[in-house]
Formats: structure tokens, sequence, C-alpha cells
């Protein structure tokens, strides 16, 4: 089964969006199919004012450019509402539970919820004790709807995921976590290069593995050499994750693996820059990278956008 080939349903079972582990390959075909039709919509000025009278609640704990803007704009063009919700504003930064503000938040008609935090459990206690569809706006295990607008970014560039290699050099952290379910499950070929002591948790690679679609290879490594080969994306994040201290010692491991214009010489003729963002210039990747001809970092995150309409107005609607 290739994405190209797929015929869209309109139909996902999942009520959340918590992490791509719950996620098929069928459904994440949906929703990348949903996402190039309401950006095909969005061009060209039609309308798809779909989640008309629907409020979506964002809860934020960490700071947010890319997530907030998108899901902000996002529901507004589908024709519902966004509700700002930081922590340091609400109770629940004062300690009241999670599973109390979801029953509250419940009884207020709220529609969906999109969350960002730090610990995964957190999401799965909301979605646990309301009824209301929960978005991961990222956590320090999972960005799946980063991935899903990196997946759709690798389509439009490629017109395939089928033959294509995505490599990321980092820390096993929340992104190389989800681009190794989104990759393997679109059926995609996807190395992630960490210095050793950094890699992901391995029941997270066997998780890839095991959902790998059409033998799309999953591979952790921490030769560079070995990682850059013949890849098609070439993607980075930051040495420091929101909530991480500095450290010396994994800022000298990681190093070696910036995305300098010698790195990306050696990718594919083809290979394209992707980037979550915030990106740290002269650390994670050159600003001569970051600028190039083969950077994709801003359709990238354009493609959050995009992604994410999809996510919402999926989970949201009325089956
Ligand atoms: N990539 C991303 O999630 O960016 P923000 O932290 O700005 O939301
Ligand atoms: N790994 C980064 C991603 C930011 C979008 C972080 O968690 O801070």
């Amino acid at each position: 089964m290739r994405f190209e080939d797929y015929k869209p349903t309109g139909r996902i079972k999942n009520k959340h969006m918590l992490t791509l582990m719950d996620y098929s390959s069928e459904e994440i075909f949906e929703l990348l199919h949903c996402a190039v039709e309401l950006k095909r919509k969005q061009y060209a000025r039609e309308r798809h004012d779909y989640l008309a009278g629907k409020t979506l609640a964002m809860i934020f704990e960490k700071s947010s450019t890319r997530t907030r803007i998108s899901f902000e704009q996002g529901i507004r063009q589908l024709g519902g509402y966004p509700m700002f919700l930081s922590s340091r504003d609400i109770q629940l930064g004062r300690g009241e539970p999670i599973r109390d503000t979801v029953r509250v938040m419940e009884r207020m008609n709220i529609d969906e919820i999109m969350i960002r935090t730090f610990k995964q459990s957190d999401l799965e206690e909301l979605a646990e004790y309301g009824h209301i569809p929960v978005i991961n706006g990222l956590t320090d295990d999972f960005h799946p709807c980063q991935v899903l607008a990196d997946l759709l970014t690798v389509y439009e560039e490629f017109g395939t995921f089928t033959g294509k290699k995505l490599v990321f050099f980092g820390e096993g952290f929340n992104m190389a976590n989800s681009l190794m379910l989104g990759c393997a499950k679109v059926g995609m070929d996807v190395t992630i290069c960490s210095p050793a002591g950094l890699g992901p948790k391995q029941k997270i690679v066997d998780a890839a593995r095991a959902a790998a679609l059409g033998g799309a290879k999953v591979v952790v490594t921490d030769d560079i050499n070995e990682a850059i080969s013949g890849a098609n994306a070439v993607y980075t994040d930051v040495f420091f994750s929101m909530g991480q201290e500095k450290d010396p010692a994994k800022e000298a491991a990681l190093m070696p693996m910036q995305v300098n214009a010698e790195m990306m010489a050696k990718a594919a003729p083809d290979a394209i820059f992707l980037h979550c963002l915030p990106a740290h210039r002269g650390e994670e990747v050159t600003d001569e990278v970051m600028e190039g001809a083969q950077s994709r970092i801003f359709p990238e995150a354009e493609n959050r956008l995009h992604a994410q309409k999809a996510v919402m107005y999926m989970l949201m609607k009325d089956n």
C-alpha cells in the first residue's frame, strides 16, 4: 500500500491524537489526504468552515510559536473558536488535578482539547477522565502533529514515501520518537543517528519496526556517515529541548552531528533539509543550511496549519 494509491474513506477510528503509536498506516493516510484537501481548499479560497460553533481549548505548559499560531488560526479557518489557556493563568498551574480540569471543561461544552505539556501520562489522564478528543501539541515523548506536517512536506517534495529515506540527527526525544513512528508507518526508511547513550527508547524503536509499512527500514546508529548516506530528507532538532538543563558533555557529543554544508553534501543529491523549529543556528544546524536552497523549513512550518486542521476536523466532526 502506497499513499499515492490509497483511497480515503474520510473516517478514522481514533478519538484522540496522543501519539502515532495508536495510529495505523491507513489512519495516517486519512489525515494526510484530508490535509492535502484542506490546503487545496484554502489556496482556492473555498469555504471549509466545517467546525462552526465548536470550541478548541489549547492548554500550554511550555512556550510555543508555531503550535499556538497554527491551532488558533486553523480552528478559526474551520469556523470554530480557539480558547488559549496558559498553565500560568489557570488553576492547573497551581496544582488542580487534570482529571478535575477536564471534567469542568466538559461541563462547559469544550469540544476538543490541545495540550502541550511534559508528561505523556498527563494526556492519557485527560483522555481517560473526559469524553473530549485530546490532541498532543508536544510532550517530552512525542510530537505527532509536527510529524504529520513533516510527512506532508516530504510528500509534496517527492510525490511518494516509498523508497525515500529520512535521517534525524539528535537525541532520542520527542522528535526522534515521532519521526520514527510516522516515517515507518507511511513506508519511508528512517534512521535515527544519536550519540551513544542518547538514542531513543528500545520500546519505541520496536514499535516502529513492528508497524513499518512495506518493509520500510528503521535504523538506530551513532555512525554519522552510514546515517547520512542516501538520505532524501535531513532533519535535526535543538540540543536542549524545553525543560532540559544545558549540559556541556551532551553538547560535545551532539556537535559532530551538526547539519552543515559538508553534511548536506553527503546526502542524496535531491535531499531537503527539515527542522521542527525553533532552531539554534551554529549549534545543531548552520545558518547556511537553514537559508540554503535545500531548506524547506518554512513550507514545513506552514504545513503545521494544514495538517492540524485535518486532525481537528477528523477528530471533531460529527460522524
Ligand atoms: N515546532 C514547534 O512545535 O514549534 P513551537 O514550539 O513554536 O510550537
Ligand atoms: N525537541 C524540542 C521540540 C520543539 C518543537 C522541544 O521539546 O523543545
